[in-house]
């Protein structure tokens, strides 16, 4: 079994202070920086930009966990990794070619992850599962924070599971929307090893955020 991984969404993080809540984060615990990236097309919802990425990750030593919910992706790809993206993950429907963007990510030699929102179907990446190195299964309508867990989006991530064992592949499986203490439990039985959270992490036991995650990976 693998090692569950925590990475906080600073989509929930007082943006007024974002330098200072990466710390607060790197600090904590966290295993990796999940930045949700936004640009009001793809989703209803806009964030930040491969500007506010350099700057952010210049002062932090953990790996930044670009999660790209913007439309046109391919032509973006490329900024987001001099950025400083580590892993770079994109949504199926926002790129015309699949392969040719993920070729795109491994060349520039980062990470690659595909995100499934909750209607998405494991079918339509199944071809690629063995050039990726992460699966995120969206457990959440992707836009904003504080919504509430979709529990039938475990069923995809039993499917993963069981890919990997037929196909003798394996990918990071991470789950990201409305996870908390209680149903991180039933998304790590199913297999998820890297788990998203914003609202659980960031206002939880009065923004303790070193004792939330603490807490997530006792599990
Ligand atoms: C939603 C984002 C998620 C979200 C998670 O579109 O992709 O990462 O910020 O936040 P919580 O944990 O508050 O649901
Ligand atoms: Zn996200």
């Amino acid at each position: 079994m693998k090692k569950i991984q925590i990475s906080p969404s600073i989509l929930s993080a007082d943006f007024n202070q974002l330098g200072a809540e990466i710390k607060r984060l790197e600090e904590g615990g966290a295993d990796l920086i999940h930045v949700d990236v936004m640009d009001g097309h793809f989703v209803p919802n806009l964030t930040i930009g491969p500007s506010v990425i350099k700057a952010l990750k210049k002062n932090c030593s953990i790996k930044f966990d670009v999660h790209l919910m913007i439309s046109p992706v391919h032509k973006y790809i490329e900024a987001y990794s001099d950025a400083g993206a580590d892993i770079i993950t994109i949504h199926p429907e926002a790129t015309n070619n699949l392969t040719d963007s993920i070729s795109k990510i491994k060349e520039l030699k980062k990470k690659v992850g595909v995100s499934l929102n909750p209607e998405t179907k494991v079918d339509i990446i199944k071809d690629h599962l063995d050039q990726i190195d992460l699966v995120l299964i969206m457990s959440v309508n992707p836009g904003f924070g504080g919504q509430k867990f979709m529990p039938e989006v475990l069923d995809k991530i039993k499917e993963l599971k069981k890919i990997q064992k037929n196909q003798n592949i394996d990918f990071d499986i991470e789950i990201d929307g409305g996870i908390n203490f209680e149903n991180c439990k039933a998304a790590i039985k199913a297999g998820a090893n890297i788990l998203v959270s914003g609202t659980t992490i960031f206002k939880s036991n009065n923004g303790d955020i070193k004792k939330n995650i603490d807490l997530l990976k006792s599990i």
